[in-house]
């Protein structure tokens, strides 16, 4: 009688022990894997700002096409992308960045020296040093690079992230 109540308590003592570290076991995994399924996944986003060199190698009212790189972060990875701008600096703190990208269907475009205008290869769209549209087919002005200027340094940001930045405001 007496061993059979000692063996009872051994019996609920190892059920215990085993319900225990099943939770523990169970949590350990399930946690992770609960947040990983329930939690909504990061968005990408780029570091904001990329750095376009100094302010003093362009020269003035001829426009520049500067090579830069943006930093986008996704989730735990971190990508580089190369990007372009063409630069204008009107006066020795006053510059104008644009998206190296014609506005009609997206293709690189040139600056013209002889004519004065950005010339794009593929329909023929023209656009004077300030971005306006000066022939079509392109429906409206090469898209502005917000622009910060530190010491020498030129800062230009992406156009995604002046949106960004203006919906958070
Ligand atoms: Fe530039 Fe069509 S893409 S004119």
């Amino acid at each position: 009688m007496n061993d059979n109540k000692h063996s009872t308590n051994r019996r609920r003592w190892l059920f215990g022990i085993i319900s225990g570290l099943t939770g523990i076991l169970s949590a350990a995994i399930g946690a992770p894997a609960a947040i990983y399924l329930f939690t909504p996944p990061k968005r990408t986003r780029s570091s904001g700002w990329a750095d376009a060199g100094s302010i003093n190698e362009i020269p003035l009212k001829t426009p520049q096409r500067v090579e830069l790189q943006r930093v986008h972060f996704d989730a735990w990875k971190i990508r580089s992308e190369s990007d372009a701008a063409w630069v204008v600096r009107t006066d020795a703190q006053q510059v104008t960045a644009f998206s190296p990208r014609c506005t009609h269907l997206g293709c690189a475009y040139h600056w013209e020296p002889r004519a004065e205008v950005f010339e794009c290869p593929c329909h023929g769209s023209k656009f004077s040093i300030t971005g306006k549209v000066l022939a079509g087919p392109a429906p409206r002005p090469l898209d502005q690079y917000p622009v910060r200027i530190e010491g020498d340094r030129l800062w230009l940001a992406d156009t995604d992230d002046a949106n960004a930045d203006t919906r958070n405001s």
